[in-house]
């Protein structure tokens, strides 16, 4: 990773046919090869903690390779997803997911199955046709039936029916050969779309029996207090927290959320990516307006940067002015609750990215620095890993240090 080129192999499509790694391919994954070069250089008997869990790809890496290992997240999908990841199946579960996979594939093809209420995802025509979302009306139906969703068969056929629900929407880039074109009979398609989750399923299933060696976990909790962590520490940390971008992970996870009942309305989008750093979509807009400091830890090059966006454009400028002093905000008290987590001398590495606003470049990796060094840790390394954008100056870092 010399930092100089865009490597999609350092992103999450990198993570393509990596067993459990690739069940739903979501944008928040970073790169399982950063993670696995990081691990290589890691004892053992070290604890591995992640402390923004996203899809758990540092717990099942970690994991995989017989670590224990610890993550958490505030996103309840994230949460679940994670765990699913994470979990043991027995061959007999793999055997009969793989039959009722079959079952549900086929019976959602009947004009006269039970089908579940649509999501109340806003526009939800534009998302799907109108035939592929009532064969998924159908099929989720099915699976609501046949197993609850913390049940181990519930995970599977569930996950199975997010890479489907995917596949099947407008949205998908490899939309399926199944061509929504002129001449489309309905009993068609909806053939093809049962095939779709009959692969979907078999894609599980093929990396299902295999456990990671260790039993790991993501914990529901917040990383600004850590509270979920109780008294545990660890040896190492690897971790890629949501950048100041104004990425929502919420928006971007939105069709998964609304299917598995995480979200029920556009409101509660809102309030999920307003606790969420980094958040600023639909209620977090409104709410950063009334937002006050807290008097946390600042980096002390932060000041001079908000002035400058500040002043970048007349309106938008003050609001993300207060979006990265927030973000700083949480990031300063994210890494002090931390500090007594990890044991002296363990390791902390953070996958970090800049940002611009109205063409002010914020180093985000250098402010990540200066916060360790105010938090008590020590011997602060900062590598570049990749380009992230072929015009702007953006790129992907590696921010190391040692708990003093
Ligand atoms: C960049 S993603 C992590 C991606 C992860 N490394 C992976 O490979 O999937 C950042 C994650 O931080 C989570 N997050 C945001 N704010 C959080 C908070 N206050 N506490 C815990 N997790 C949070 C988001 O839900 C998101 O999953």
């Amino acid at each position: 990773m010399d930092g100089s080129t865009r490597n999609s192999d350092l992103t999450y499509r990198g993570n393509r046919g990596r067993g459990r790694h690739d069940w739903l391919r979501l944008t928040p994954a970073y790169s399982l090869s950063v993670v696995e070069q990081l691990l290589d250089q890691v004892a053992l008997e070290e604890r591995v903690l992640d402390p923004f869990s996203g899809t758990a790809t540092t717990p099942l890496a970690a994991a995989t390779r017989g670590h224990e290992a610890v993550s958490c997240d505030i996103n309840p999908f994230l949460i679940w997803l994670g765990e699913t990841k994470l979990r043991r199946y027995d061959r007999s579960v793999v055997t009969e997911v793989g039959e009722l996979g079959e079952e549900l594939a086929e019976s959602a093809r009947s004009p006269s199955a039970a089908r579940s209420e649509a999501p109340p995802i806003h526009h939800i025509e534009r998302w799907w046709h109108a035939d592929a979302l009532d064969y998924l009306r159908a099929l989720h139906a099915g699976i609501e039936h046949a197993a609850d969703a913390h049940s181990a068969r519930g995970r599977l056929l569930r996950v199975a029916f997010c890479r489907t629900l995917m596949a099947l929407s407008n949205a998908a880039f490899d939309h399926p050969s199944m061509s929504f074109d002129d001449a489309r009979p309905e009993e068609r398609d909806k053939a093809l779309f049962a095939a779709r989750f009959r692969d979907d399923v078999a894609h599980i299933l093929a990396s299902a029996a295999p456990a990671p060696r260790r039993r790991a976990h993501v914990l529901a909790g917040d990383s600004r207090d850590l509270d979920a962590l109780g008294d545990r520490r660890f040896d190492r940390v690897i971790t890629s927290p949501p950048y100041p971008n104004r990425m929502s992970y919420v928006r971007e996870l939105r069709p998964y959320m609304y299917w598995l009942g995480y979200l029920r309305e556009a409101r509660e989008a809102g309030e999920l990516d307003w606790r969420a750093i980094g958040g600023t979509w639909g209620v977090a807009t409104s709410r950063l307006m009334r937002w006050t400091p807290r008097g946390e830890v600042e980096p002390a090059s932060l000041a001079p940067l908000l002035l400058e966006v500040e002043a970048g454009h007349a309106t938008n400028g003050p609001l993300l002015a207060r979006y990265l002093r927030r973000y700083f905000e949480d990031t300063s008290r994210h890494l002090r609750a931390l500090r007594d987590h990890v044991v002296t001398g363990g390791s902390v590495h953070y996958v970090v990215g800049n940002s611009t606003f109205y063409g002010v470049l914020v180093p985000v990796e250098a402010l990540y620095a200066e916060l360790l060094e105010r938090h008590g840790f020590g011997a602060v390394e900062v590598k570049r890993i990749r380009k992230r954008n072929s015009k702007k100056a953006l790129y992907e870092f590696l921010v190391s240090a040692r708990a003093r």
